[in-house]
């Protein structure tokens, strides 16, 4: 791999090497600074932060744990701010409470991590002089969203019977939002939020729904059952019915009830990315992460009402609750036989074909109807898995996140691994997933018939299949592979200004640590994949942002290290020796100034 400064424009930096650094490695060239980290109070009244006597009440007001999910939106009339929103996926108790004892939580610790859960917006603001980025605290936008928020169920399934429970016999009010993964940015100024592997936070599962969502039938690991009944699924079976959806929230009314859209199905949601077709009906993306699942698309049936009046929001916010939910099934154009399971590509020299999207149900104003034979709508929308299942979707190497190019309208799948995959019992590799035991992942490239956003077929090939490039088991879009990064599992995706694909990754499998990578997927060097920066240790990359001048990582849970606690710390990052490890956003730009990659 080359001490290359060319590049695509947007792409024109030395690329970092892996390496195993408890830091965010970037670029020469390139500075960077903690934007905002676990702990720092954002709402007025917020204790600073310490980590010895973290509270729940002090924690509502702070930034939350496990930033994933990043988005920035403009803040007209306040120069050089922007509002951030985050995510806070889920808690790592070992690493926030001194003396953790996992047999038996305290209340208190628990009712911290509901508070670290959830959503943050907060406004962050530019020095000019210096490059950094920093929160503003105390600003009136900032908010904090957490398991205990109060949003609204809304689509198709609100007030369902499988949504009631004894504190919401209406079925249209829930508490919280958990394991918020990736996300979205809309045209009309919120973000959606996928609540990911709900499963875990919920005992005592029973019904052959529950084991299809992963629910066990023994106590969670976190034990809150103990505290809520409404973990407890023997006590409340309804509750987790009312988690595993698509979350919008409108960043601008810090008064608004955030909502669950059931119409967009439930599952564990790792994104939501949205475009519009050409007459301003939003389509949704969305993967379900987990190995052998699947990914789906929403075609809204309403069109989005331009500007940012009151009627406006008010109309765009009721978007995503009519239209129709569709599965992927994709076949390969190669004949079976010639997919060994190794990576070798078949005798076509691509891993490519065809897909359909295969409608399962379908809302609008008056009600809504089932395409799914033996399933009720209300079911199709709350048992989605099931769903898909009848329905004879492709299963896939974990859906991780999706993004349509905005100048070509491809999308990109992410498909982080599957190690599962080819194992007896399990499904073998097919053109589409065509490693088995696929520790690496790839990405997939889609095109929708026509260019259009709502087409119910599509064409597509593989893009990268990810690895060490030595490895012949991979593939960069056929560019020669001496002049690409090595990269492993592939999780968020995002685009740049210029058009390049940017890859964050979870779980590298080539021993060195995740990171962020930028990649042509258009003219002569389409397929050159080159590394921006590293994480710290045990941390993933997501959230990535690619503006004109700055990169924004989200650094989620440095130090997460099998043994690792509070005591006996594998990471340090970011404040150094001595101090609690601390998931933080980064900021990046170049010293000079100038542009990124160019
Ligand atoms: Fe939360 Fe699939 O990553
Ligand atoms: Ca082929
Ligand atoms: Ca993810
Ligand atoms: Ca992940």
């Amino acid at each position: 791999a080359g001490k290359d400064r060319r590049g695509a424009r947007g792409l024109r930096f030395e690329p970092v090497a892996p390496n195993t650094a408890d830091a965010v490695t970037v670029p020469e060239g390139y500075r960077q600074n903690v934007v905002v980290r676990w702990g720092e109070p954002i709402l007025r009244g917020a204790p600073a932060f310490d980590p010895e006597n973290q509270s729940a009440a002090a924690q509502a007001g702070q930034f939350g744990y496990n930033n994933d999910f990043l988005a920035l939106l403009p803040l007209p009339g306040e120069r050089g701010r922007q509002l951030l929103v985050a995510n806070h996926e889920y808690t790592d108790e070992v690493l926030m409470f001194r003396g953790y004892d996992p047999e038996n939580p305290t209340r208190r610790q628990v009712e911290t991590a509901w508070a670290a859960h959830g959503l943050s917006a907060v406004v962050v603001e530019e020095d000019g002089r210096t490059g950094r980025l920093s929160a503003v605290p105390r600003h009136h936008l900032n908010r904090r969203v957490t398991a205990t928020t109060e949003f609204r169920l809304t689509g198709p399934a609100a007030g369902s019977a499988l949504l009631r429970t004894s504190a919401d016999p209406g079925g249209r009010t829930v508490l919280g939002t958990l394991n918020n993964c990736s996300g979205g940015t809309t045209p009309w100024g919120t973000t959606l939020h996928g609540e990911e592997n709900f499963n875990q936070y919920f005992a005592h599962g029973s019904r052959a729904t529950d084991s299809r969502y992963g629910i066990g039938t023994g106590a969670t690991e976190r034990k809150w059952e103990r505290f809520d009944k409404r973990f407890d699924l023997a006590q409340e079976p309804n509750e987790v019915h009312r988690f595993g959806y698509v979350v919008e929230f409108d960043p601008y009314d810090p008064a608004s009830t955030p909502r669950k859209h059931t119409a967009l199905g439930r599952f564990k949601h790792e994104a939501a990315t949205v475009r519009m077709t050409a007459d301003g009906r939003p389509v949704v993306y969305s993967g379900d992460d987990e190995r052998f699942d699947y990914f789906y698309k929403f075609v809204g049936s309403k069109r989005m009402r331009a500007g940012n009046g009151r009627a406006a929001r008010a109309h765009n916010l009721t978007l995503l609750d009519e239209g129709t939910l569709y599965v992927a099934r994709l076949t390969g154009d190669s004949p079976a036989a010639e997919i060994d399971g190794t990576g070798k590509p078949p005798a076509d020299g691509e891993f490519d074909g065809g897909g359909e999207w295969i409608p399962l149900a379908t809302a609008t104003a008056t009600g809504a109807v089932s395409h799914v034979e033996g399933m009720t709508a209300e079911e199709v929308f709350v048992f989605t898995r099931l769903a898909g299942d009848r329905a004879g979707a492709t299963k896939m190497d974990r859906p991780e996140d999706i993004e349509p190019s905005p100048r070509t309208g491809k999308v990109y799948v992410a498909l982080t691994n599957n190690t599962n995959r080819g194992r007896s019992g399990y499904a073998a590799a097919d053109e589409a997933n065509p490693r088995n035991a696929n520790k690496h992942g790839h990405v997939l490239e889609l095109t929708e018939r026509g260019g259009r956003a709502e087409a119910t077929a599509f064409g597509w090939s593989l893009f990268l299949v990810a690895g060490d490039p030595e490895d012949p088991a991979t593939y960069f879009a056929g560019f020669p592979k001496d002049r690409v990064s090595p990269v492993s599992c592939p999780d968020n995706v995002a685009f740049d200004p210029h058009g390049n694909l940017w890859i964050s990754t979870d779980g590298n499998q080539l021993g060195s640590h995740d990171g962020l990578f930028g990649v042509a997927v258009r003219g002569e060097r389409r397929g050159e994949l080159k590394q921006f920066l590293t994480v710290p240790t045990g941390a993933e990359t997501c959230g990535p942002l690619v503006q004109e001048r700055r990169v924004l990582v989200a650094v989620q849970h440095p130090g997460e290290v099998d043994g690792a606690t509070v005591e006996r710390p594998a990471s340090t990052w970011p404040d150094g020796p001595g101090r609690i490890v601390r998931p933080a956003v980064v900021a990046v730009w170049r010293a000079d100034g100038a542009d990124i990659g160019v």
